[in-house]
């Protein structure tokens, strides 16, 4: 496993909530258009914090937490399920997401690109879960000066997560702005 991958260990710095005020929810779901989905799937949700946002966010939403760590899924079942059903842990590996084809409106990643082993076939399986018209979201640690965050040489441009996000299938990939320190690039998955 890459020595980049997030340090188990450290999981509750995940759920600090200041760290909403530079990874701003609400400017993540402006970049997809104020959207009404009925399902999002987090690839790499961690401790689910932003999942469980996202699910306050969405009337009447499904949110699958993906995640490949044991840890952060036992951690999710633990904490985060609630009595509206809405959110759902899920055990994943690599390069596989055990749901199924064209489940998902949205597919979002957030400080997961930088961790990747295979960046490709990660976005693949993020344009198979989604259904036609779907779309992702892609965040991660800007390439600039910010407090923490990885290595820069691990750190991708807006163009090549676009580029990356195009060449497994995306369209009409669109980086906005709105984050301090992080790229936000949105795309699409064509009718
Ligand atoms: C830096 S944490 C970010 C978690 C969460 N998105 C957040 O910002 O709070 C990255 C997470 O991605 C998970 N991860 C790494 N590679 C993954 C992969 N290929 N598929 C799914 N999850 C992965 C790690 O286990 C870790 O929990």
């Amino acid at each position: 496993m890459s020595h980049h991958k997030f340090d188990v260990r450290k999981l509750e710095k995940l759920n600090d909530e200041k760290r909403f005020e530079q990874l701003i929810p609400e400017v993540m779901w402006d970049a997809l258009g104020d959207p009404n989905p009925s399902t999002i799937v987090e690839i790499g949700a961690g401790t689910g914090l932003f999942a469980s946002r996202f699910a306050d966010m969405a009337l009447d939403v499904a949110v699958y937490a993906v995640d490949i760590e044991p840890a952060m899924v036992a951690w999710m079942e633990q904490n985060r399920l609630r009595e509206d059903g809405k959110f759902h842990p899920v055990l994943a590996d690599e390069t596989h997401v055990p749901l199924p084809d064209a489940v998902a409106d949205i597919v979002m990643t957030i400080n997961l690109h930088h961790e990747l082993e295979f960046p490709a076939t990660t976005y693949a399986e993020a344009f198979r879960l989604l259904k036609p018209g779907g779309q992702i979201l892609v965040v991660d640690w800007a390439p600039t000066e910010t407090l923490g965050g990885p290595p820069q040489e691990i750190r991708a441009t807006e163009d090549q997560l676009r580029e990356m996000l195009e060449s497994v299938g995306f369209e009409a990939s669109v980086a906005h702005f709105g984050l301090p320190w992080h790229s936000l690039v949105t795309a699409l998955k064509a009718e």
